[in-house]
């Protein structure tokens, strides 16, 4: 039997108060709704359909052809939103696995687990709940006095003693996908809202047919983010998460929960973490390397032994053993050989250096190509920009480059150069040489004796 997966995508998340649609806000840099379709394309689901309405635009843009697209125009209620799916899953043999879009931390392993106890228990309609200490705003699970599951009814709709009930609707159900149809087109719109509640569907189905709850155990991982608390209880969470997992795979890292690793980062044994550190995208931390304290990393490689001390590092690779920082800020495919030193303020953007080059004090690279055991004296600097285009500058091997000197781009230096202090080079430099580029010091001996002096000292002479 097919397996489908029915994402909640088209509201608008007016409690979040916030411009983007609140299934693309994101969660530890990354959009809640990612999380859900990376987890289902891990699960035993064979189709994703997402409902789409609210800013659609923006929410196809993050998810691309991943998952089928149905369009809410009008969005109202949950109910509704099913059957917008109807043109895509109506009909279809198979069971729906239906999730909102304000849900993004549950992981595959979960997913797989209660569609298995979807069929192991025969049921037509699994409604996934759990119990809260604290249930308001939640669909609250109303049973007769047998236990049996009769219904579910919204906070607004609750009486006293409703209001009372701890076991909630999480909006995760499975479902037969023809019997969904069947009934989410019997839903009537709910008087004091205007809407169709989707939750109306479990006292339609439970006179006919075999409808059960599944309680998960962790009442965190169902909640759903409805405003911007909401979304830091959630970051916190998926950060402590994210950070056991590392840790337990030989992660150390100092006072964890100032650090927060992005869901796709890879970190290797032996790494070590320092506090105020931020590390997302895809980033891959090798064995051995020590990044922070007060560090951000983003979409990059740092390799084995590498050290990134209160510095920036974004799009780039850091090569084994080279030390980075502090205030150092990598940006734009830098790409840093390995036994490099890139120190104290140092920009390095898309460029590439070869091993054991130094860069420590001052220094801007941006668009060079920088060979093997180069040293930069303290404030050189590629002067890659012309006020309207960029040019590359290309350093050979075994260069010194003296403090203060300036790379007029485009331009080329060989192998075994030494530039003198203070020049600025515009033209290129062949193999072996030394480039002076600046005027020659002239000493004007005596002057001091015979300096006009100013006035008031010269009466006190
Ligand atoms: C819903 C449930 C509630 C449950 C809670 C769990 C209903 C009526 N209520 O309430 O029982 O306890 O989730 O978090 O279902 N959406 C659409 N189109 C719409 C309306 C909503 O696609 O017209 C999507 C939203 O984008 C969101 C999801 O459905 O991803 C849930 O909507 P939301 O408004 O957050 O529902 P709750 O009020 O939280
Ligand atoms: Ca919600």
């Amino acid at each position: 039997m097919k397996k489908y997966a029915l994402i909640l995508a088209a509201g608008k998340g007016t409690r979040m108060r916030t411009e983007l649609p609140k299934v693309a806000f994101p969660i530890l840099k990354k959009p809640m709704i990612s999380y859900i379709v990376e987890n289902l394309e891990k699960s035993a689901i064979d189709e994703i359909v997402a409902i789409v309405g609210h800013k659609k635009e923006v929410v196809m843009d993050i998810l691309g052809d991943r998952v089928t697209y149905a369009t809410q125009e009008e969005q109202l209620g949950t109910g509704h939103a099913v059957l917008s799916a109807a043109s895509v899953l109506d009909n279809k043999e198979g069971t729906t696995f239906i999730l909102p879009g304000d849900m993004p931390l549950m992981e595959y392993p979960l997913m797989d687990k209660l569609l298995r106890a979807h069929e192991e228990m025969g049921n037509d309609l699994t409604v996934v709940s759990m119990m809260m200490d604290y249930p308001k705003g939640y669909g609250r699970i109303v049973r007769d006095e047998y236990g049996s599951v009769t219904g579910i009814v919204e906070e607004n709709d609750c009486n006293e003693s409703q209001k009372l009930i701890k076991e909630v609707n999480s909006s995760v159900y499975i479902v037969d996908n023809k019997l969904l149809f069947k009934y989410a087109k019997k839903i009537q719109k709910n008087v004091r809202k205007g809407e169709y509640y989707l939750t109306d569907i479990v006292s339609l189905m439970h006179q006919d047919h075999k409808v059960n709850t599944f309680v998960v155990r962790n009442p965190l991982i169902t909640m759903g983010i409805n405003d911007l608390y909401g979304v830091s209880v959630a970051e916190k969470y998926l950060r402590d998460f994210i950070n056991k997992g590392h840790m337990l795979a030989g992660v150390s890292m100092i006072n964890p929960e100032t650090i927060t690793i992005g869901h796709n980062v890879i970190i290797e044994e032996g790494v070590w973490i320092y506090p105020n550190t931020t590390i997302t995208g895809n980033t891959v931390i090798k064995k051995g390397a020590h990044v922070g304290p007060n560090s951000e990393i983003v979409d990059s490689i740092i390799y084995e032994h590498a050290e990134i001390r209160h510095s920036i590092v974004l799009e780039s690779e850091v090569g084994a053993y080279t030390t980075v920082g502090p205030f150092a800020h990598l940006r734009n495919h830098a790409v840093i050989g390995a036994h490099n030193r890139i120190g104290n303020f140092v920009e390095v953007k898309k460029s590439t250096t070869g091993e054991n080059t130094k860069a420590a004090h001052l220094i801007y690279l941006g668009d060079a190509t920088v060979g093997k055991n180069v040293n930069f004296g303290c404030g050189s600097v590629t002067v890659n920009y012309d006020g309207i285009k960029k040019h590359q500058t290309t350093i050979g091997d075994d260069v010194f480059v003296g403090c203060n000197v300036n790379l007029i781009a485009p331009i080329k230096v060989g192998d075994n150069v030494f530039i003198a202090a203070g020049s600025t080079v515009t033209e290129d430099i062949p193999n072996g040489a030394l480039a002076i580029a600046r005027n020659k010091q002239i000493n004007k001996e005596d002057y001091s004796k015979n300096l006009i002096k100013p006035k008031s000292e010269k009466s006190e002479m």
